[in-house]
């Protein structure tokens, strides 16, 4: 499967760092089975529906645990993408006088919460700056940390340039100064192993529509074994299924932190979507594809494509998401001409990230980016470089 035969049209899809495209079959499988006949509202009823429907959702919890290292299969919060399980973190860990650490390549996911609460004068931040080559020094961050620092919080991959950061140095930093890590794990969950006990993480942040292959509208909270659950507030208040003579939010996990119905039928594609990378071959397999698309394309691009800049070395793009510019050209031209004339789906500009641009001096312009998933080709590869190499002569 490439990503133009699920379409059936000669489109090329590399925009797999915004979602993933095509989602393995079995994520579409899942979430039909689960539409036709399972349909249930799990932890709501004793019916046969509701009950099939929690242990689709407590097999998904399962395979994440599995995923990411974590003992309690509960200790997995169902979020609905990155963006919500950031905010639970950051709005449901940080208190008034508190101080935070970003790095200078996070997302707005990340920056714009914190930036919100320094807004509302309730916390200080302290931006650690990454090198040239996007990489933040775990001493950097020892430095920041103060008496009143009460969250560091890392990307771990850069969703602009593809650089990974040393999380587990960056861990022992924190775990040593006792201030809870928060990763963003949105580029790397399904590309890069992680195991949020021997990486010294207390909160991993990630996305179930990119690298997981799951559907829209999934995402969660790893919550580490060892990290007090009861440190961190409830973004949302609600029904759970639970307690429910109670008026009062229960304060067991998961469901403290997962009011309102479940996005069932998501989960249900994203236990299709873990599934179908343990055939494909496991994470392993994934970042081998990745890396070698992405070494096969910088080698392609700089032999045909005078004008092409590069920001970073192959060696150290990791998660198969490259940034470039043609030089003086705009690139959201080029990406126009892309998808209007080549059938090429690429992203321009800041993509949500203007720290990131400003520390690797792209901003504002921004940088074209490919971003290539496990069912992209060396033959659709070819296919963009002659087009960029043809865009680049007009
Ligand atoms: C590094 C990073 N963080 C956070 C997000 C937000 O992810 P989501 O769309 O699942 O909320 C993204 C999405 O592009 C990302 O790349």
């Amino acid at each position: 499967m490439t990503s133009s035969s699920l379409r059936n049209d000669n489109l090329i899809y590399f925009d797999n760092a915004a979602t993933s495209f095509p989602k393995p079959p079995t994520v579409m499988e899942e979430m039909m089975k689960f539409m036709k006949s399972i349909g249930g509202n799990p932890s709501r009823s004793a019916h046969s529906m509701s009950v099939e429907a929690s242990n689709i959702v407590f097999e998904a919890r399962t395979k994440l645990a599995e995923l990411f290292g974590v003992k309690n299969p509960m200790r997995v919060i169902m979020c609905f993408n990155a963006t919500d399980a950031l905010n639970l973190a950051i709005q449901g860990l940080l208190t008034e006088g508190d101080h935070a650490i970003m790095t200078s390549m996070e997302h707005n996911s990340v920056a714009r919460p914190l930036k919100e609460l320094e807004k509302r004068n309730k916390i200080k931040i302290t931006v650690v700056k990454a090198s040239n080559k996007g990489i933040v020094a775990s001493e950097d961050i020892a430095r920041a940390i103060i008496d009143t620092t009460k969250l560091v919080v890392v990307n771990h991959g850069s969703n602009v340039f593809g650089v990974v950061q040393q999380i587990e140095e960056i861990g022992k930093v924190c775990r040593t100064a006792n201030v809870p890590l928060l990763v963003d794990a949105s580029q790397t969950a399904g590309v890069i192993p992680i195991d949020v006990g021997s990486d010294n993480i207390d909160l991993l942040a990630f996305t179930g529509h990119k690298a997981l292959g799951g559907p829209p509208g999934t995402g969660g909270l790893i919550i580490s074994d060892n990290f007090d659950h009861s440190t961190l507030r409830p973004l949302r208040f609600g029904g759970t299924g639970s307690y429910s003579d109670k008026t009062y939010q229960p304060t067991f996990i998961p469901d403290m932190f997962e009011s309102g119905t479940l996005n069932t039928v998501g989960i249900a594609g994203l236990l299709g979507g873990i599934d179908f990378l343990e055939k494909y071959g496991g994470i392993q397999k994934v970042y081998a594809h990745k890396k070698k698309l992405t070494k096969y394309f910088y080698n392609a691009a700089r032999d045909n494509i005078r004008k092409i800049k590069f920001y970073i070395e192959p060696e150290i793009c990791e998660t198969g998401v490259v940034s470039f510019n043609i030089e003086g050209m705009e690139p959201s031209l080029v990406a126009q001409k892309l998808s209007d004339e080549y059938g090429i789906m690429a992203r321009a500009g800041l993509h949500c990230a203007p720290m990131a641009h400003q520390t690797m001096g792209t901003f504002p312009r921004g940088t074209l980016r490919f971003s290539f998933g496990i069912f992209n080709t060396e033959k659709e590869i070819d296919r963009a470089v002659d087009a960029l190499a043809t865009i680049s002569k007009g």
